[in-house]
């Protein structure tokens, strides 16, 4: 196949878990939304025979050999390992379609890295969708299909839910049995996340809640009861465009997460402050230990605890759900 461009640029969202997160590793359904803050990824032709990434998480790392690509010339030991992913993403494309070429790869994100919201599923996506856009405009399926492959090298044996719900773009209801149902969202869903600014390992925090099981398995028995009928009570309301409701599971769901153990002094902190500021609801989002917190807030009081959190010290990123997925320009 032959190029039909020297450069492209795509962008693909953050995701945030509205509900099920950890329980959905024991087979409980989840619910992820795509978020209005993107990766930006240009992918551009060069002819010096190396794959080059630079990001602007102030990384850049070469991966140079004249027949498969497959050796580092320069980069900082983390950057190599930071990025490969994205290399091995470009590289896949590439010999898909029996191509030894050069790419310059330059990643720009609008949100932190390494604290829950997705920022290595929507740079895999990214990269995959902008590498082949080189040769024509990408099937979504099969953009995805890559991602969650190149992906899966940071995050072991990931769901794929990020790469799909980064890619398609939405709120979708997952569980690792039934696999991806689409939500329909009745009403703009206000939300604001606070981080802490803690970074936290998600397979460390896996392996503490299978610790937590294995010590308690009825108390997590029962727990992943009431998880999963938050998560399937939370698709109604979100169906029906009820944001009370909605709120009031997100508190609920937090205190589950918090009996698991996986919430942290300043997630809780952060819950609260919205809560007192009149959020309808609040949670820890992603693995928990530290990284960022959701809330669902009205107009009314969404400046006041915008203000309020910032004033506390900690980043703030209002964000709305993102119903684009995956963009090519
Ligand atoms: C991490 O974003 C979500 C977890 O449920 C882990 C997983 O689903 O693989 C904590």
């Amino acid at each position: 196949m032959n190029w039909e461009k020297s450069f492209t640029q795509t962008s693909a969202p953050a995701k945030i878990i509205l509900f099920g997160e950890h329980f959905v590793v024991y087979n409980k359904p989840a619910i992820l939304a795509s978020v209005t803050k993107r990766v930006k990824v240009g992918a551009y032709l060069n002819n010096r025979k190396s794959i080059d990434i630079k990001s602007d998480l102030g990384i850049e790392a070469s991966y140079n050999k004249e027949s498969d690509f497959n050796s580092i010339i320069k980069g900082r030991k983390d950057s190599e390992k930071i990025l490969y992913p994205l290399y091995e993403a470009a590289r896949n494309v590439l010999s898909e379609r029996n191509q030894i070429q050069g790419l310059d790869i330059v990643v720009n994100s609008e949100f932190p890295s390494g604290v829950g919201l997705g920022s290595s599923a929507a740079s895999c996506v990214a990269t995959v969708a902008a590498v082949e856009s080189l040769f024509h405009r990408p099937d979504k399926q099969y953009v995805c299909d890559k991602a969650i492959k190149s992906e899966r090298l940071i995050h072991g044996n990931s769901s794929g839910a990020d790469c799909y719900i980064s890619t398609f773009g939405g709120l979708i209801y997952y569980s690792k049995n039934m696999g991806f149902n689409k939500i329909y969202c009745r009403k703009d869903l206000s939300l604001i996340i606070g981080n802490t600014g803690i970074k936290h390992s998600t397979g460390a925090l896996v392996s503490s809640v299978k610790k937590f099981k294995d010590e308690n398995n009825s108390l997590f028995n029962n727990l992943s009861c009431r998880a999963e009928n938050i998560s399937r009570d939370a698709f109604t309301a979100i169906e029906k465009g009820d944001e009370k409701k909605l709120g009031k599971l997100m508190r609920e769901n937090h205190t589950l997460l918090q009996q698991i153990g996986v919430s942290h002094d300043k997630i809780d902190y952060l819950v609260n402050v919205c809560i007192e500021n009149g959020a309808l609801g609040a949670k820890l989002t992603g693995s928990g230990g530290g990284g960022i917190m959701l809330a669902l807030v009205t107009q009314e009081k969404k400046l006041k605890i915008i203000s309020t959190i910032k004033k506390n010290g900690y980043e703030c990123i209002p964000v709305e759900i993102d119903f684009n997925g995956l963009m090519i320009y």
